[in-house]
């Protein structure tokens, strides 16, 4: 056999074995409908849920939105938030910043139907992004298709909630460069996923510091918080009350809409990062477009868009990560496996795809065959 038809009949060999070994690529990969063949009810299960819970309790819509957003603006959208804390880890729901951050037990009850109908199947992290796409809808505001894929990871740290989260202070220019530099996300991003303000409560710990001796001035609010509201802000949260919630959107607290661009350019966005909008021309812009738009449809299409750049923010995919049983715990270590290949493969490494082992087998064959 010619030298030159075996270099050739190795280098395919040595071809295949490279494709078939290589890791996933770095660009993680979600999909619309990736529960299409593995539990093709999925969606319409969450949604069922949702529409029941919501029914009922309509405030938790803004708990669950916030909770993703939590979950992904640290470490990713991995389901890490919804980890307990475990002896020697503080996990990061524990974060003292992560105090007034709820709907823990609404993905719970979500995810214990998704396991009913398809043990084992949908993750955590996707049942929160499908849950909080969701509140959303059911909230009136837009339909959001949402690729998934996402696996749950199982790192959650306390100590990382802070370098992700706008420092005490932060201005405007700070967030916008937060965004960029740890999100990939932009200063119109920003304008935009604030709108999840929209729904949704704040506790008087937060809004307090706005009210009462601001900047350390006895007496003083907040000059940037318009002063009628000021004064009723000042009757729902009296001074040393932390716990009382108030609304954002006080107007419309459970209707996802476009007002709160009106709140906060008429000065009465309720939080200090609302505010903040105003004082970057980027964001500035955006939230006078919005005020004055006759349709929420540019905001919604907007939302859609950043909602879904967001939920791509550091997702786990392929054979990285697992699909949690119980979503506040990471799964028990695989019962020892009876060979160390299923071991592995138990593992997740090495996840040949049919195909490209039935072409590795052929290649080799053919390898050997040409060698001979
Ligand atoms: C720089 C970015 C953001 C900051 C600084 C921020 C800050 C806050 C704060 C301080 C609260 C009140 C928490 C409390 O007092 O307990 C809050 C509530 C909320 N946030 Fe944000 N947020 C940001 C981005 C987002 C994003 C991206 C979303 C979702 C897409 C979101 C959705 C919500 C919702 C729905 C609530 C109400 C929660 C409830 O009803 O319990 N936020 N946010
Ligand atoms: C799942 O089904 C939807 C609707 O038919 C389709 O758009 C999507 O591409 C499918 N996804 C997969 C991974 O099969
Ligand atoms: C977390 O996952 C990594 C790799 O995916 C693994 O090495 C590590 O043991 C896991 N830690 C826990 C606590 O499960
Ligand atoms: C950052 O976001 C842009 C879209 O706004 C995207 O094209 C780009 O690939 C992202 N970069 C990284 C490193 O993810
Ligand atoms: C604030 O309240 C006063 C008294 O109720 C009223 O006259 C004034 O128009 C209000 N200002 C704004 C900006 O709403
Ligand atoms: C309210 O919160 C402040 C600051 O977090 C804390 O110093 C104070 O003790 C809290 N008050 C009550 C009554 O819990
Ligand atoms: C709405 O548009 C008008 C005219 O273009 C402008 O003067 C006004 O400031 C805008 N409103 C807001 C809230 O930006």
């Amino acid at each position: 056999m010619a030298a030159a038809a075996r270099a050739a009949a190795l280098l395919l060999l040595l071809m295949t074995i490279a494709t078939t070994m290589m890791p996933p690529p770095a660009e993680a990969h979600l999909e619309m409908g990736a529960y299409n063949k593995t539990c093709p009810q999925a969606e319409d299960i969450v949604l069922k849920e949702m529409t029941a819970i919501l029914g009922k309790s309509p405030d938790l819509a803004g708990p669950v939105l916030r909770l993703f957003s939590v979950d992904c603006l640290v470490g990713g959208c991995e389901g890490s938030i919804l980890l307990d804390s475990t002896p020697g880890n503080t996990a990061e729901k524990d974060s003292p910043l992560n105090q007034g951050v709820g709907g823990y037990q609404v993905v719970d009850a979500v995810k214990a139907k998704l396991e009913a109908a398809c043990p084992g199947v949908v993750s955590c992290a996707d049942t929160l992004a499908l849950a909080a796409r969701d509140s959303v809808r059911l909230t009136k505001g837009p339909f959001i298709p949402l690729p998934t894929g996402r696996r749950d990871g199982n790192r959650s740290v306390a100590a990382d909630v802070a370098p992700n989260s706008p420092p005490p202070g932060a201005t405007i220019a700070d967030i916008i460069a937060l965004f960029a530099t740890k999100f990939n996300l932009t200063a119109k991003d920003l304008a935009v996923l604030s709108g999840a303000h929209t729904i949704g409560r704040a506790r008087c710990s937060t809004v307090s510091p706005r009210l009462y001796n601001f900047g350390g001035r006895s007496g003083a609010s907040d000059p940037t918080l318009d002063a009628n509201y000021t004064a009723t802000l000042r009757g729902q949260c009296k001074p040393g009350d932390n716990a009382t919630l108030v609304y954002l959107d006080p107007p419309s607290p459970a209707t996802f809409d476009a007002d709160y661009y009106a709140l906060v350019a008429g000065n009465r966005g309720l939080l200090s990062t609302d505010a903040a909008l105003l004082l970057h021309p980027a964001t500035s812009a955006y939230v006078a477009v919005q005020a004055n738009a006759t349709s929420s449809d540019q905001f919604f299409a907007d939302f859609a868009a950043s909602f879904v750049a967001m939920s791509r923010l550091g997702v786990v995919t392929h054979h990285k990560g697992e699909i949690r049983q119980v979503c506040s715990k990471v799964n028990p270590p695989a019962a020892p496996a009876t060979t160390s290949a299923s071991a592995a493969a138990a593992r997740g490494y090495y996840q040949l795809t049919t195909t490209a082992g039935l072409a590795l087998i052929t290649t080799l064959a053919v390898a050997h065959h040409l060698l001979m």
